[in-house]
């Protein structure tokens, strides 16, 4: 679903959302990040963009990207509210984040998931992610590896043109 015609919006995330990031966080993530990290990432406009989908005033998912080196950028952090998976958020999001990856020049992208979060592989897969390496041990708490994998931006969701919106 795009964004477009979704009940809910996209826009940049605010200093003001990071209270609602932090309960996802601790809703969908094993080891999740401390409120501390989440204002430091959400206020860090230099090499972040943390932009969030929000329904009748709530926020229903975030995605937060790190600009690495000219042309590449890390997916630091993707995450639905449970209730609201399999909506077409998590997909809003990566398509908003990737025009704005276009339009900066930004032509690869990279992040890191464990090994056995079907969800997000097949996700990342429908962006044209691919495995290339396994981080050992990446996990603190659960000790479980990750897959490292890229994905060219400007090939995009099953390989429509970047600005797509279906
Ligand atoms: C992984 C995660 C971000 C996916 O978020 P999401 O909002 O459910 O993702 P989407 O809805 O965009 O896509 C997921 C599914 O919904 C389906 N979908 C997309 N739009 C839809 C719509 N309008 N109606 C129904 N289903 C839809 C997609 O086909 C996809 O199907 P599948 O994955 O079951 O094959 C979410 O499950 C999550 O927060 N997980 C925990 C945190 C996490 O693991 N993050 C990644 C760390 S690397």
């Amino acid at each position: 679903m795009s964004a477009g015609s979704a009940p809910w919006r996209i826009r940049r995330a605010e200093r003001r959302d990071v209270g609602e990031l932090v309960t996802i966080e601790n809703q969908q993530f094993p080891e999740p990040w401390s409120r501390a990290m989440l204002l430091d990432e959400v206020t860090n406009v230099e090499n972040r963009r943390y932009s969030v989908a929000e329904e009748a005033g709530v926020i229903i998912g975030y995605l937060g990207v790190m600009f690495v080196l000219k042309d590449e950028l890390h997916v630091n952090t993707i995450g639905t509210r449970p209730g609201h998976e399999g909506r077409g958020v998590a997909s809003s999001l990566l398509d908003e984040a990737w025009a704005d990856a276009t339009a900066r020049g930004i032509a690869r992208a990279t992040l890191e998931v464990a090994v056995s979060n079907s969800r997000a592989l097949a996700l990342y897969f429908r962006y044209g992610f691919a495995p290339v390496g396994v981080r050992k041990n990446y996990y603190e708490k659960t000790h479980e590896d990750a897959l490292i994998l890229w994905a060219d931006i400007v090939t995009a969701r099953d390989g429509a043109s970047p600005d797509a919106t279906a």
